[in-house]
C-alpha cells in the first residue's frame, strides 16, 4: 500500500515534470481547432505571414545548405550581435532561440511558483498559461480594459503575490496597444521580485513604442521578439529575448542553450539587413486589413479594430459554429476565447484570401441569419467603426 502509494506520487511527479518541459505556442494551439485538410484552403487561423521570408532570406538559406554537416555556432554569435546594435543594447542582455515560445515557456518557469501567481489578460495569448499551470502556479486572468488595452491597475490588483505579469502588445488576439506609460506604471508598482513580460511578437506591424528602453535602463522587464510574423520565418524557427544578465542566468536554469539551426541564423540575419522589408510589409498589412475592416463596416460586420496581422471578429452567435461553416467553404479561422465566445480571431493573409474570406463570411453570415428561427440577438454597437461591447 505505502509503495503504491510512493509509486503514485513519484509518476504524478514525473508527469508534471513532462508537461512542464513541453513547449504549447500558437502553432499547438491552431492545430488543436484546425480542420485536417487545412493546410488545402485559406489558412488565416495561426497568425502566420503568407509572404514567407525575404528573398534575400530565401537566397541564405539555400547558400548556407550546404555546410548543413556543421554546428557553425558562430552565426548565432553574429545574429546575437547583430540584435544587440539593432536595438542598442548590450550583447549580455541579448539571447536567440528557435522562436520565442521556448524562452517565454522557461521565463514563466524561472519566476512563476505554488507561492508566486502568473498574471496575464483575458483575452490574451495563452502559451505561458500552460507553463503556469505545469509548475502550479496560479493563473490570474484579467479583464482587457474598455479600450482594450491591458488593465495594468487591475493586473496590480490581481496580483499582489504575481512573480509574472505577461503582457502582449499588440495583443494577441485583439491586436489592441498597451502604452508605454501603462507599461512604465506596471513596472514601478509590481510586487518587489517579480518580473514583466513584454511579449512584442507583432510590434512591427504597428506604430507602438517597444520598452526595449526598459531593458536598457535595467528594470525587471523581459522583452520577447519572434522572426514568425512580419518576417515571415516561423517554419524556419528563430526569436529572441532581450533581458539584464541576472534575470538571463536564472531563466537558463531551466533550459536553453541547444544550437541553433544555422538556416534559420543567416534567414534572421539577412531579414535584419534589409531595411525595406518591415515597412513595406507593414504597409502591405495595412492595407490588406483597412480594406477588410471597411468591408466589414460596410455589410454591418462588428470587430475589435487592430493595430496587428490579426483581429477579433464579432460573429454574434457561437464562434465555434461559424469557424466550422468557414471550414466548409475552405476558409480556415482562428480560435475563440472562452471569455468572448461570440468572436473568433482572423488572421490578415493576402488580398485574394481575404476575398474569399469575405466571400465565405457572407454565405455564412446570411445562411444564419436565413436558418434562424429563435429570437432576434440583442442590439450591440460595432457598426461603421464603433467598437464591439464586450461579450
Ligand atoms: C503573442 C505571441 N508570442 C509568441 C509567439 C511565438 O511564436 P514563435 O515561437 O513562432 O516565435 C506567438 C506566435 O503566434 C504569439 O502569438
Amino acid at each position: 500500500m505505502a509503495s503504491s502509494r510512493r509509486s503514485f506520487l513519484s509518476l504524478s511527479a514525473a508527469a508534471s515534470t513532462a508537461v512542464a518541459l513541453r513547449y504549447i505556442g500558437e502553432p499547438m494551439l491552431a492545430r488543436a481547432a484546425r480542420h485536417p485538410k487545412a493546410h488545402e484552403g485559406v489558412m488565416i487561423d495561426s497568425n502566420e505571414n503568407p509572404l514567407g521570408p525575404c528573398a534575400a532570406a530565401r537566397e541564405a538559406v539555400v547558400n548556407i545548405a550546404p555546410q548543413g554537416g556543421r554546428y557553425s555556432d558562430w552565426l548565432t554569435d553574429d545574429l546575437t550581435k547583430q540584435l544587440s546594435e539593432l536595438e542598442g543594447v548590450k550583447v549580455e542582455y541579448v539571447r536567440v532561440y528557435a522562436g520565442s515560445t521556448e524562452p517565454l515557456h522557461h521565463s514563466v518557469a524561472a519566476f512563476t511558483s505554488p507561492q508566486r501567481s502568473y498574471v496575464t489578460a483575458d483575452p490574451g495569448y495563452e502559451a505561458g498559461m500552460f507553463t503556469a499551470a505545469a509548475v502550479k502556479a496560479k493563473v490570474v486572468k484579467v479583464p482587457l480594459a474598455k479600450d482594450y488595452s491591458h488593465d495594468v491597475k487591475a493586473m496590480l490588483a490581481a496580483g499582489p503575490d504575481a512573480g509574472v505579469f505577461y503582457l502582449c502588445s499588440p495583443n494577441n488576439p485583439t491586436g489592441t496597444l498597451t502604452s508605454h506609460s501603462d507599461i512604465e506604471y506596471l513596472v514601478a508598482n509590481k510586487p518587489k521580485d517579480s518580473i514583466v513580460i513584454v511579449d512584442e511578437a507583432y510590434i512591427h506591424f504597428s506604430d507602438a513604442q517597444s520598452v526595449m528602453d526598459l531593458v536598457k535602463a535595467d528594470k525587471d522587464v523581459l522583452v520577447l521578439r519572434t522572426f514568425s510574423k512580419i518576417y515571415g520565418m516561423a517554419g524556419l524557427r528563430c526569436g529572441a529575448l532581450f533581458a539584464r544578465p541576472d534575470l538571463i542566468e536564472k531563466i537558463e536554469n531551466y533550459g536553453g542553450g541547444n544550437f541553433m539551426p544555422i538556416t534559420a541564423m543567416v534567414a534572421a540575419s539577412a531579414s535584419l539587413k534589409d531595411g525595406r522589408l518591415v515597412p513595406e510589409r507593414k504597409h502591405v498589412n495595412t492595407q490588406i486589413r483597412s480594406s477588410v475592416f471597411a468591408w466589414l463596416d460596410h455589410n454591418g460586420y462588428s470587430y475589435v479594430p487592430s493595430q496587428s496581422n490579426c483581429f477579433m471578429l464579432d460573429t454574434k452567435r457561437a464562434g465555434k459554429e461559424v469557424i466550422e461553416a468557414m471550414a466548409k467553404q475552405n476558409v480556415h479561422i482562428g480560435r475563440i476565447w472562452p471569455v468572448w465566445p461570440t468572436y473568433v480571431r482572423i488572421t490578415v493573409g493576402t488580398a485574394p484570401e481575404m476575398d474569399q474570406f469575405q466571400t465565405a463570411l457572407k454565405k455564412v453570415m446570411t445562411a444564419a441569419v436565413t436558418a434562424s428561427v429563435g429570437p432576434p440577438a440583442l442590439p450591440r454597437k460595432g457598426r461603421q467603426g464603433e467598437l464591439p461591447v464586450r461579450a
